[in-house]
């Protein structure tokens, strides 16, 4: 298959009824407009900024968030899985982004990742679950922020709990500065968390 066919296939799969279902539900639209105007109205965009996402999936919030930094920063988009990486970067190339991501095709685990680089780090929806260890993403997602540098955590409420992550930062010397918790659609309770390094 051809780079083209797989994007026909990415976008397909987006429409598909699995995947259609959830993208076209109040739950998962209003996910998305809270989650975006959270990153926008807590932190500010100044020259240079360099921002990184771990974890790709569709790749929706990575090219939000370009558009974002566009004219002011940079953003790196993380992803342990081959063909996600692949199909992210050339669409992004295909629809002409005009910030597109960096693209590194990597473990969160991996000890060659560039530490104390970005100002941001974001961990988004399931992708800490998906690592398949809590305490360890949060600690190489900290790892590559600046010592000035924030973590943005979003997750659903019922795969990844606050206590959890108070238990976390207890331990570390970290602080929790916002914390919100959003019910409006009580089957997808989920948390937005603003971390300081
Ligand atoms: C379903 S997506 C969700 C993230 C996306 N921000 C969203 O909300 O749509 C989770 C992503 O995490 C990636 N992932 C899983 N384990 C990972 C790891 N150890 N390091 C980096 N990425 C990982 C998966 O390949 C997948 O693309």
């Amino acid at each position: 298959m051809n780079m083209d066919e797989k994007l026909l296939n990415y976008y397909l799969e987006l429409k598909s009824p699995e995947a259609g279902e959830w993208n076209s539900s109040p739950q998962c639209i209003h996910t998305e407009l809270i989650t975006r105007d959270f990153v926008r109205k807590t932190f500010s965009v100044t020259d240079g900024i360099q921002v990184c996402n771990v974890g790709i999936g569709t790749g929706d919030w990575d090219d939000y968030l370009g558009y974002w930094l566009k004219g002011k920063g940079n953003i790196t988009s993380i992803d342990i899985n081959n063909e996600i990486c692949e199909i992210f970067a050339y669409r992004q190339q295909r629809e002409g982004h005009p910030n597109p991501s960096k693209v590194l095709c990597k473990s969160i685990f991996d000890s060659d990742l560039p530490k104390e680089n970005f100002d941001i780090v974001t961990l988004i929806g399931s992708a800490i679950n998906e690592t398949g260890d809590f305490k360890k993403c949060l600690d190489s997602c900290l790892s590559l922020l600046n010592p000035d540098g924030y973590l943005m955590f979003m997750a659903n409420l019922k795969y990844s709990s606050l206590e959890m992550l108070e238990e976390y930062l207890k331990q570390t010397n970290y602080q929790l500065e916002e914390k919100n918790l959003y019910n409006a659609f009580p089957e997808y309770p989920f948390f937005i968390c603003k971390i300081k390094k």
